[in-house]
């Protein structure tokens, strides 16, 4: 699916909040440092437009979300909806989720992942750039709390079954765990832009959620 362009960023609006870039990053990692507060930790990657989170943000307060998105003019048109909003629970990195799951996130310290349509690379050639490989999802299970999740949905239904299909292999996450299609009561009540499209054109949307065992004596 195409791209439709964003709208002009107004350069009044304070995005120092609500933006950051991979060095502005804590080290070590400090969760209370990057938000202001403790608190659970939900990291999204690949964030776009960012409906997810900052609806996650409005939804539950207690909760930090932060989200990854490596393309920087997305990652300026989110933190301008979460500076209007005044979601101070929400933050977006420009930068690269799987570098910064590698070097920088801790072990069990996230209490769910979200990969919600990452970009297909529809060529077989082209697939060693998808971001559900196995080096990424053995840092997702290192970096998930016990207990915690990763949620993954897809339109596209072979990058589905094949992430499916590598899991098992490389991870003990526990699942496909069922995730039902809820009704959506308005626009804006789908979880990604991504989803609104998809559902809008009758295209399938695949879900899963996998979790990490509350008990692991695998990951120190
Ligand atoms: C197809 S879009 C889906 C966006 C959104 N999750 C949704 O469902 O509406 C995938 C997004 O992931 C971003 N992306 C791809 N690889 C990434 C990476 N390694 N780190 C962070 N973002 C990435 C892309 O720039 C793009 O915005």
């Amino acid at each position: 699916m195409g791209r439709r362009a964003l709208r002009k960023i107004d350069p009044n609006i304070d995005l120092t909040g609500h933006l950051k870039t991979f060095e502005q990053l804590p080290r070590p990692w400090d969760v209370a440092a990057l938000f202001g507060r403790e608190g659970p930790l939900e990291v999204e990657v690949g964030s776009a437009k960012g409906l997810f989170l900052r609806g996650a943000a409005a939804d539950r307060p207690e909760v930090n979300f932060l989200g990854i998105e490596v393309a920087r003019k997305y990652a300026e048109f989110i933190a301008v909806s979460l500076a209007k909003r005044s979601l101070s629970n929400a933050k977006i990195v420009s930068a690269d989720a799987l570098q910064i799951f590698h070097e920088l996130i801790p072990s069990n310290s996230l209490a769910a992942v979200h990969v919600y349509f990452p970009d297909p690379w529809w060529k077989k050639r082209h697939r060693k750039r998808r971001v559900m490989r196995e080096s990424f999802l053995r840092d997702v299970e290192r970096t998930l709390l016990p207990g915690g999740s990763l949620h993954f949905w897809t339109d596209v239904e072979e990058y589905f079954r094949t992430t499916l299909e590598l899991l098992p292999t490389c991870t003990t996450l526990i699942g496909p765990l069922p995730v039902p299609e809820t009704p959506a009561e308005n626009d804006m009540a789908y979880r990604t832009h991504f989803e609104r499209r998809v559902r809008k054109a009758n295209e399938p949307v695949y879900r899963s959620e996998f979790k990490k065992a509350e008990h692991t004596d695998k990951i120190a």
